[in-house]
C-alpha cells in the first residue's frame, strides 16, 4: 500500500472541500403547511427588526451591551473573558490541535477491542463478529458515570458512548467515495454495519494523569442494532408498531442513528434515535404509511443505505411497519450489562437529536430534545411524578408517565409549551389521532397542527445547571428565506447557525421552573464569520479566531460556562470543526474562543466537562469524511496514521499538562 498519507490531502484539494454535505445525515425539511411565525408576523415586523435578532424589550438591554454588529469583530486577547488559554488558530490539518498547555488523549477509538475474545483492530478485516465485541463506528454522545455506582468521582467510571452511522466509504475498499458507498455494500457488510452501530459501555480510568479504558471490565458492553430491546409507554402494543417478528409490538431488535443523548437522575443513559429513516428501503408509495413516511422521509432518499436489499426487515414494502419502531428515546443501565434497552415512546417519535433532563423544582424530571430537521421543532417531556432520590428501582418506570410539550417562540420574547395530548386542541380523531399512541407515533403531525415555532435544525438542547437557562444549538437553514424569519429565526439562509436561550420561570434562583407551560428565550450568538456572513454576532472582543459555524453540541463545566462543538465548519475557507468556550453571564458573556480544532473532515460530538472540572471528553466522528475520500486514499488517517489504515472515528479525552482545571 503506498503511503497516501501526506499526499491526500493534496490529492483531495483542501479548495474543493465543501461544508458538511446534506446527504451525511440525510436532512430533509418540513413542508407542513402551518405558517411560520416570520410569515404571520411579516405585516407588522419589518425585516431589518428581525434580522437584529434581539429578543424582547427585557433582553435587548442586555444583549445590545454585548452583541455588536459583525464587522467591528478583530482579533483580541482573552480580554473579559473568564476563560484565558492561549486561543488557537483557525486552520486545517490532517491532524488535530488543542489550546497550548493541553494535550490529546486518545482514549479508545473505532475497532479497539473491548469484550472477552473480541480480535485486534484489523482494517482489512472488519466483520460483524468483530464489530460486534469492539468499539463502534462515528461516536457521538458521550456520557460518564463514576465507579462505584453512587460516588461523585472523575477518575474512574464509565464511559457510555453512541455511534451513530458509518461512513461506509471509509470502513471498505473498492466501495468508492461519498454516501454512494452506502448503496454497495455485501450482506457480509451490512450486517458490520448494524454491529458498528449502537452504543459501547466501557470502563475509563485516569491514572497519573492519563486517561485509558479497561479492556477485560465485567461492566464493557456493546448495544448494536442486533440487541433485544423493549418498547414501553402509550404507543407500546399499538397496531402500527407490530411486525411479523413480533406481533406484541413491545419488543425489537436494536437501536438505530444514536446521535447525541442524555441521562436521568437515577443515572441511567438516555440515547436519542435520530436520522433511523435513511436505512430503510422501498417504496412509500406500496405501504400504508405514504403520508406519514413523507412526514419522516423514511425509505427513497438517494442515498439510502442498502440495508434492505440484504435484510427484509428495512424493507419498508416488506414490513411497513419496522420504521415506526425508531426515532424514539431509548433508556439504559449503563451499571448492569445484562439490563434490557427500553424505548419510552412516552417522549414523542421524531429525529431526537439528544435528550438531556433537568429537574423541576417540584421534582419532576424535565428532558429537553430537539428534532434535527429544517423548520422541525424544539420539545419538552415533563413526567408526571416526582423522581425518588432514595430508591434508584422506583424509577424504573417513570419516563413511561407525563406530558410531552412542544415549543411556541413568541416575537416578543416569551414563549409557550404547547401540550401534545390526545382529545386536547385538534388531536382528535377527526384529525386521525385515535388515542395517546397515534399522538405520539406522529409527533412532528401533531406539532405541525397545534401550530409549534419551526426552527433552524434544532441539535443538542441542554440545561445549564449554574444559571437555569437552557440552550439550544440550531445548527443552519438554508432553505429558510427572507419571508420565513421571525425573531427567534432571525436570518433567511441561515448556513451559519445560532444559538439561543431558554429562560424558565425562577432561571437563576434554587427554584427553577422547568415544568412551567411558559417562559422567555433570548438569541445567545449569531454565528458565522464576521464581516462575511450576514448578521454573525458575538461579544465585541471575538477574536478573528474565536467565531464558529454551525453550533451542534454544547456541555458545561461547573462555573456554568458553555463549551460549543461544531458541525459545519467553512473548510473552503481554512477552517475546521472544533470545540469553543464562552463565559455565559457576566462581563464574558458570548465571547467565544477556539479551545480544539478537529482532524479534517471530522465533527466534533459529545463534548463532557467532568465534574473536577480537569477533564473534557469529545467524539471525533467522520473524520476524513470530505469529498472523494476512500478507504484506499483518505484525506486523514488520524488518529493512528499509519500506511492502510484508514481515519478511525474516536473519543479523546483533553486535559491540562499541569492536571489543572480546563480553561482557566
Ligand atoms: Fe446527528 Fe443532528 O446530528
Ligand atoms: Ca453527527
Ligand atoms: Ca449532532
Ligand atoms: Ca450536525
Amino acid at each position: 500500500m503506498p503511503d497516501t498519507n501526506l499526499s491526500s490531502a493534496a490529492e483531495h484539494g483542501l479548495e474543493h472541500i465543501e461544508h458538511k454535505p446534506d446527504w451525511r445525515e440525510n436532512i430533509g425539511a418540513n413542508d407542513s403547511t402551518n405558517p411560520t411565525i416570520g410569515e404571520m408576523i411579516e405585516t407588522r415586523l419589518s425585516r431589518r427588526a428581525a434580522l437584529l435578532g434581539i429578543a424582547g424589550a427585557g433582553a435587548a438591554a442586555t444583549l445590545a451591551d454585548q452583541l455588536l454588529n459583525s464587522a467591528a469583530a478583530v482579533a483580541q486577547p482573552a480580554g473579559p473573558s473568564s476563560l484565558t488559554f492561549t486561543e488557537l488558530a483557525h486552520q486545517l490539518s490532517q491532524n488535530d490541535a488543542v489550546a497550548e498547555g493541553y494535550e490529546t488523549q486518545v482514549l479508545i477509538r473505532w475497532g479497539d477491542p473491548m469484550l472477552p475474545g473480541a480480535p485486534a483492530f484489523n482494517p482489512n478485516s472488519v466483520t460483524a463478529e468483530a464489530q460486534a465485541k469492539q468499539f463502534g463506528y462515528n461516536c457521538d454522545y458521550i456520557d460518564f458515570f463514576p465507579l462505584p455506582l453512587g460516588s461523585n468521582g472523575s477518575d474512574h467510571g464509565l464511559l457510555a458512548v453512541n455511534h451513530e452511522y458509518t461512513n461506509t466509504n471509509l470502513i471498505w475498499a473498492g466501495l468508492g467515495s461519498g454516501s454512494q458507498a452506502r448503496t454497495r455494500t455485501s450482506a457480509a457488510q451490512v450486517a458490520a454495519e448494524l454491529e458498528a452501530h449502537g452504543m459501547s459501555i466501557v470502563e475509563v480510568r485516569k491514572t497519573n494523569g492519563r486517561w485509558g479504558y479497561v479492556a477485560d471490565s465485567r461492566y464493557n458492553r456493546r448495544v448494536t442494532m442486533t440487541t433485544p430491546m423493549a418498547i414501553s409507554g402509550p404507543a407500546a402494543g399499538n397496531d402500527r408498531l407490530k411486525t411479523s417478528a413480533d406481533p406484541t409490538g413491545t419488543r425489537v431488535l436494536g437501536t438505530l442513528n444514536n446521535c447525541a443523548g442524555g441521562n436521568t437522575p437515577w443515572g441511567t443513559v438516555l440515547t436519542a434515535e435520530e436520522n433511523f429513516n435513511q436505512y430503510f428501503g422501498g417504496d412509500r408509495a406500496k405501504t400504508p404509511h405514504k403520508a406519514t413516511f413523507d412526514r419522516y422521509t423514511v425509505a427513497g432518499s438517494a442515498n439510502t443505505y442498502n440495508w434492505a436489499a440484504h435484510q427484509d426487515r428495512f424493507n419498508i414494502e416488506k414490513e411497513p411497519n419496522e420504521p415506526f419502531r425508531f426515532g424514539w428515546v431509548v433508556e439504559y443501565d449503563p451499571y448492569d450489562p445484562a439490563s434490557v434497552p427500553v424505548k419510552r415512546t412516552a417522549l414523542g417519535r421524531f429525529k431526537h437529536e439528544g435528550c438531556h433532563h433537568a429537574i423541576d423544582r417540584s421534582g419532576r424530571v424535565v428532558i429537553y430534545s430537539g428534532d434535527d430537521e429544517r423548520f422541525d421543532y424544539v420539545y419538552k417531556f415533563v413526567t408526571a411524578r416526582a423522581w425518588n432520590p432514595n430508591d434508584r428501582a422506583a424509577n424504573r418506570d417513570l419516563l413511561d408517565d407525563g406530558t410531552l410539550y412542544v415549543a411556541k417562540f413568541n416575537d416578543n420574547g416569551t414563549m409557550n409549551w404547547l401540550p401534545l395530548v390526545h382529545g386536547e386542541g385538534p388531536l382528535t380523531a377527526a384529525n386521525g389521532f385515535a388515542n395517546q399512541a397515534d399522538v405520539l407515533i406522529e409527533t412532528r403531525r401533531a406539532a405541525d397542527l397545534v401550530g409549534a415555532t419551526k426552527m433552524d435544525r434544532p441539535e443538542d438542547v441542554e440545561p445549564n445547571k449554574v444559571n437555569g437557562r437552557v440552550y439550544v444549538m440550531l445548527t443552519n437553514n438554508g432553505n429558510r428565506r427572507a419571508e420565513q424569519v421571525d425573531r427567534v429565526n432571525p436570518r433567511a439562509n441561515n448556513t451559519q447557525g445560532h444559538v439561543i436561550e431558554m429562560i424558565p420561570p425562577g432561571a437563576g434562583t434554587r427554584e427553577v421552573d422547568h415544568a412551567a407551560p411558559e417562559g422567555r428565550w433570548e438569541i445567545f450568538l449569531m454565528a458565522g464569520k464576521p464581516g462575511i456572513d450576514p448578521g454573525a454576532r458575538y461579544h465585541r472582543a471575538t477574536s478573528a479566531n474565536g467565531w464558529l459555524s454551525c453550533p451542534d453540541n454544547c456541555a458545561f463545566d461547573s462555573k456554568g460556562r458553555i463549551w460549543i462543538a461544531t458541525d459545519g465548519a467553512p473548510t473552503a475557507a481554512g477552517v475546521a470543526d472544533g470545540v469553543y468556550g464562552a463565559d455565559t453571564s457576566g462581563p464574558g458573556r458570548a465571547l467565544t474562543r477556539l479551545f480544539y480544532q478537529a482532524p479534517i473532515g471530522a465533527e466534533v460530538c459529545g463534548p463532557l466537562v467532568l465534574n473536577d472540572d480537569r477533564t473534557m471528553f469529545i467524539a471525533i466522528q467522520h473524520p476524513g469524511e470530505t469529498s472523494g475520500s476512500t478507504f484506499e486514499n483518505p484525506s486523514t488517517r488520524w488518529p493512528d496514521f499509519e500506511n492502510g489504515t484508514p481515519p478511525r472515528p474516536s473519543v479523546i479525552a483533553l486535559v491540562k499538562k499541569d492536571g489543572g482545571v480546563i480553561g482557566s
